[in-house]
């Protein structure tokens, strides 16, 4: 089935926030972000902007009537600054006005004076000075210091990753206005409707009821509007409370690049012994993820990159540590893979480390270090149904790496200033939230007396298909025809307490909910059935709209046995709930079973370097990924394709930087570089294993949103290869993005 949005979104008939018809009188709003990235506010002077025509009210800390608090995990950010500022645009005042144009007109005569401060930006410095937002993690397996004497081979390096602008089309954004007796509604291009609600209801110190949070859809989040879409809908809100009119507000590009944080840039020291037969024996790796000014989702990331340090890997001595670092940056926050692709990196260099130094090609130690059913994971969790080895296997046979390897060497031989490159990409993902809590959602489902059906969950549509995938489910439960389906916004009137759409388990967790309600609408209606034909229930089946007694087709269809229901005072509403079971982890000593279940694949990846220019091709991308029993192949084969390309994208050309101060020097789109239409890998093929898929993935169709991000990181070993082909004095780095900037810099230096 073809996703259910496609034709509307490029008819452009699909509504995003800033095509929600809004209601006279509506007020805009700009935010005025902190100058500096770090300081104490000695004073600031409004009255010059307040004075401008069009301007309605100048919003502070000082208006807030209930908390000026919008941490999630920890309360350590304001919704506004108070006396000192942390980041270079972090909010210190919302203009509302009578149109944008005002507002920002406005936000220049703004006169405000900081005591500038030292700015940090660097993790390890951060880490010297003890700024940290937590305290650090370990996760611990074997004997670390009792191995390294059992090594033969002992090798040490340091890695660097950088951030990542999500880049969503739909800035971030929101629209509220008042409803009857105090409630707010609000609009919200977020990920997490129940966290703006919660929010919402803290900064302005009034209930949840009061809050309805409403969602189409959004234009991309990636992880970014898990947690950041929060303070603008709150913004929104409180001028809205304040005021008592609708409030609009939506980034420019460079706002949004500005003031909202990003993927965490990590700095890591690991090291790594081998057995004369490349056994991995004992990896040791300490981290230091730059968390920038606040909390926000730093933790929870800090959790994954631990539970992923060792990628898809059994290392039977492991010891990992994670530092949050506190710095003078935007609070970075969730984005595709939320840390792990940060420890994948580290493993995976290594691994390419260890090759390099024992010249021999590096999946030979993948191949012999993969893990294997039972293997323990370094947080305790048993591997079962691991399918590693198989696509690793796979996807070795099926495009011939022997023949791809001798190719390149060949074509390496011929050519003087081109050469190629290929490296190979293992991946095992966990699939659940980090934080066993957050495993739970609901459905509503109401069948209409015409046999119509409307679903509500709490799973919000970002582009990544999980509209059509329920609307599927609730087809398959009732064997009605799609046309029959309808699916809601996603309300937190109608759904309440939801997870945000994260971790890549939007469809099994709001999916299983749905499949509960369905089942318990099933249920009355074949007793329905049953009174109908004077029978048991259990002889009845509903199938394509018919009602089947044994395996004989009655006459009723579902129309009628949906009206009879009604008629007979059978309720058509039904509440489905689901918890994921078996799952559990214990912080207090690190081990347990956090993850439902993990998914696996493997990546070849090959590429083209031009060695004059330093610029390079991605050639292929060859994947054979595990999707158990796909209920969607069409949606699942493009995550796969956009998750690739965005992976390729962070460890090749997307480079954020700052400057010493903090501030953002990459803050649009001609500084900033994301993987165009001809960037994009010339063959990017993935072949399904053929798997039964486990029983907690939805209908055994396993998560799909995140793992093959991962996959791009094989792009930076494939031309880091290529660099080595050209100069093989070249000393590996283990520093992404690798820029056609720096490619060139190592395709001459001799060190
Ligand atoms: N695909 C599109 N088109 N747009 C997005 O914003 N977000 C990704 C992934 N795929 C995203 C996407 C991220 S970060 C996650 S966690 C999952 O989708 C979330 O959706 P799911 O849980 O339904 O897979
Ligand atoms: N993944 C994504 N988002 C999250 C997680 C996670 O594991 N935990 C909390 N938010
Ligand atoms: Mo995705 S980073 O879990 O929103």
């Amino acid at each position: 089935m073809s996703n259910i949005d496609s034709i509307n979104h490029v008819t452009g008939k699909s509504v995003y926030l800033d095509d929600i018809p809004v209601q006279k009188g509506t007020l805009h709003a700009v935010v005025f972000g902190s100058p500096v990235a770090h300081g104490k506010i000695i004073d600031i002077n409004y009255s010059n902007a307040q004075a401008l025509p069009g301007i309605e009210r100048i919003i502070t800390c000082k208006d807030i009537p209930g908390e000026n608090q919008i941490g999630g995990i920890i309360s350590d950010e304001t919704l506004f600054a108070e006396d000192y500022v942390h980041f270079h645009g972090q909010p210190i005042a919302l203009i509302v006005a009578e149109d944008e144009q005002a507002a920002r007109k406005a936000l220049k005569l703004i006169d405000i004076n900081i005591e500038e401060k030292e700015a940090i930006t660097d993790p390890r410095m951060a880490k010297q000075k003890g700024l940290f937002l937590i305290p650090p993690r370990t996760f611990r397996m074997g004997n670390i210091s009792g191995s390294w004497k059992d090594c033969e081979y002992i090798f040490e390096g340091k890695v660097e990753s950088g951030g990542q602008e999500h880049l969503y089309l739909e800035t971030q954004g929101a629209y509220a206005y008042n409803g009857e007796n105090g409630s707010i509604k609000v609009h919200s291009s977020t990920q997490g409707p129940t966290i703006v609600q919660k929010t919402v209801a803290k900064v302005l110190g009034i209930p949840m009821n009061c809050i309805e949070v409403d969602v189409a859809r959004i234009g991309g989040g990636f992880g970014g509007k898990e947690d950041q879409a929060t303070a603008f809908a709150v913004m929104v809100s409180l001028a809205s409370y304040l005021l008592k009119k609708p409030v609009k507000l939506s980034l420019h590009r460079s706002d949004d690049m500005r003031m909202t944080g990003k993927r965490h840039p990590y700095s890591s020291d690991f090291r790594i012994g081998l057995s004369e037969e490349y056994k991995i024996l004992a990896f040791q790796t300490t981290m230091y993820q730059n968390g920038g000014a606040a909390a926000d989702l730093s933790p929870a990331i800090m959790e994954r990159t631990l539970f992923h340090s060792t990628n898809a890997y059994f290392i039977p001595n492991t010891e990992v540590t994670v530092y949050s670092c506190k710095t003078n940056l935007p609070p970075n926050t969730a984005f595709r893979g939320f840390g792990a692709p940060q420890g994948m990196f580290v493993i995976e260099s290594a691994i390419a480390m260890a090759a390099n130094e024992l010249h021999i090609p590096a999946r030979v130690i993948q191949k012999i270090n993969l893990l294997q059913e039972n293997n323990e994971f370094q947080y305790g969790q048993i591997a079962k149904e691991v399918n590693i080895g198989i696509c690793y296997q796979k996807v070795e046979e099926l495009y011939d790496v022997g023949k791809i390897e001798k190719e390149i060497k060949e074509f390496n031989k011929s050519n003087d200033l081109i050469k190629r490159g290929m490296a190979i990409m293992p991946v095992c993902f966990g699939v659940s939230f980090t934080n066993t809590r957050m495993n739970q959602a609901r459905a509503l489902v109401h069948i209409y007396q015409d046999g119509s059906v409307g679903i509500s969950t709490g799973a919000i549509e970002m582009g990544q298909g999980v509209n059509t995938k329920l609307i599927q489910i609730a087809s398959k439960i009732f064997s009605i025809n799609i046309n029959r389906i309808k699916l809601e916004s996603t309300n937190t009137s109608r759904v309440a307490n939801t997870s945000p759409t994260a971790a890549s388990s939007g469809a099994d967790l709001n999916g299983n909910a749905l499949i509960i309600a369905c089942n318990g609408l099933m249920e009355r209606l074949r007793a329905t059935a049953a009174d109908m034909l004077s029978c048991a229930p259990d002889e009845i089946k509903i199938q394509d709209e018919t009602v089947f007694r044994g395996r004989k087709k009655t006459h009723i269809l579902w129309e009628k046995l949906v009206e009879t229901a009604f008629f007979s005072r059978v309720s058509l509403s039904e509440n489905g709930h689901y918890a994921t079971p078996v799952i559990n982890f214990d912080k207090s000593v690190e081990k347990g079973h956090p993850f439902a279940y993990h998914v696996y694949g493997t990546a070849i990846i090959t590429v083209t370097l031009d060695c004059l220019r330093g610029t390079y091709e991605i050639d292929d991308v060859l994947i054979v990924h595990d999707f158990g029993n796909s209920m969607n192949p069409d949606i699942d084969k493009g995550q796969v394709e956009g998750g690739v390309v965005m992976g390729i994208g962070w460890m090749t050309m997307e480079e954020v930087l700052f400057d010493n101060y903090g501030k953002l020097i990459t803050n649009n789109l001609s500084t900033y570089k994301v993987p165009d239409i001809y960037s994009v890998p010339k063959v990017l093929e993935c072949h399904a294993l053929k798997t039964k898929g486990p029983k907690l993935a939805i209908l055994k169709s396993k998560a799909i949103g995140e793992p093959p991000f991962m996959y791009g990181i094989g792009a930076f070993f494939a031309i880091q290869n290529a660099i080595k082909a050209f100069n093989p004095k070249y000393k590996l780095e283990y520093n992404a993005p690798l820029t056609p900037e720096k490619v060139l810099m190592r395709l001459y230096n001799a060190y």
